[in-house]
């Protein structure tokens, strides 16, 4: 009797262990293969890429602008720079407060409700029709929590600049919140390590240069290209600075971080060179450099200009890795906000069931 129960015992603990070894076999035959990992050279700079360079040709220019700026500014530049007032602090502050990952509504709503007109202003224009918020918002913390912070800061930018009396006009003020909106929205989904709120401030002060010299310098004969390198040619020839140059030397004097000024004073740059080399001779901005033109650029030909395609290479759609097509940049999770900055700018668009009656009152 003992003897056939070791037996059954033994037969037994034999088919378990069968079933087990076969139970481990099965599971590592369905076990998901490795993932492959990103193809990697469209996040770096090397001589190695293994890409059609043929679009490397659009970089064969007639003329380049300087990449040694000049250290003095024209005298009579220099005069209206003079006459520029500093922009606030808080600007700089919150900037740098967007790309930390603690941040929270209650201290930038602290920053803002040091200035009355700031928080007015902010208030006015969180309650607007364009926002179509269904209850009236009558505090900064509520307004931040409804809106986010990247449309509070846009919206703290419009006002610091107008106080120290830099009014775009209508296209450069749509221009500017257009390229913004855009580069946040890239910076957060090409990740290749871009803060938003970098991307934000650059988006809103890129081309602020432009404001200033089209308000206080002598416009030219005929009218500005709206080829944006030409445009910089122009610029030059009859300021002897263009406007991204100038926009560097503001940012400077407002002691804004010195990555930020780089980028301001850079951003044409990748409408004349390869991201490769730009890599090379300015690498801590490079991609702050790739995300800003190419938003840019799509936000031009979102608000009318059809000049997509031919400003910036593939080389640098590929480094943000993104195709370099209009619709992997704007897309319909942006188009919404897109829209509706250009309408509150004014611009309608008959495509569109979002019309209001009447354009904003922005100031
Ligand atoms: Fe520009
Ligand atoms: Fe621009």
């Amino acid at each position: 009797m003992k003897i056939t129960y070791l037996f059954w015992i033994i037969i037994s603990l034999a088919v378990c262990l069968g079933i087990i070894v076969l139970v481990v076999k099965l599971m590592a035959k369905k076990a998901p293969a490795p993932l492959k990992k990103s193809p990697v050279h469209y996040a770096r700079i090397s001589s190695h890429d293994d890409l059609d360079d043929s679009f490397m040709k659009m970089y064969d220019l007639p003329w380049k602008p300087d990449r040694e700026y000049p250290k003095s500014v024209p005298e009579e530049v220099e005069k209206v720079i003079d006459t520029i007032e500093s922009i606030s602090p808080i600007v700089t502050e919150m900037s740098s407060r967007l790309g930390d990952p603690d941040i929270n509504p209650k201290e930038i709503s602290k920053l803002i409700i040091t200035d009355q007109g700031l928080t007015s202003f902010i208030l006015k224009r969180v309650n607007s029709p364009y926002y179509r918020l269904a209850q009236k918002v009558d505090n900064i913390f509520n307004a931040i929590v409804i809106l986010g912070y990247n449309e509070i800061y846009r919206i703290v930018m419009e006002e610091r600049t107008s106080r120290i009396g830099i009014k775009p006009s209508r296209e450069e003020w749509v221009h500017a919140n257009l390229t913004s909106t855009i580069a946040a929205y890239l910076s957060g989904t090409s990740r290749i390590g871009v803060q938003g709120g970098i991307m934000v401030t650059l988006g809103m002060l890129h081309d602020i240069a432009k404001t200033v010299m089209e308000k206080s310098l002598a416009p030219p004969e005929g009218e500005f290209s709206i080829d944006p390198r030409e445009r910089l040619r122009q610029e030059t020839e009859l300021y002897g600075i263009d406007h991204a140059a100038l926009g560097g030397i503001l940012a400077r004097r407002w002691q804004m971080p010195e990555r930020l000024i780089k980028a301001i004073e850079q951003h044409h740059w990748p409408m004349f060179w390869p991201v490769r080399e730009i890599g090379q001779v300015s690498g801590d901005t490079v991609k702050e450099l790739a995300i800003l033109s190419i938003s840019d650029i799509a936000a031009k030909n979102y608000l009318k200009q059809n000049i997509f395609g031919s400003y910036i290479g593939d080389d640098y759609y590929r480094f943000i890795k993104k195709q370099p097509k209009i619709e992997s940049i704007i897309t319909p999770e942006i188009s919404r906000d897109l829209n509706r900055i250009k309408l509150m700018g004014g611009f309608t668009d008959p495509d569109t069931s979002e019309q209001p009656d009447a354009s904003i009152d922005r100031r």
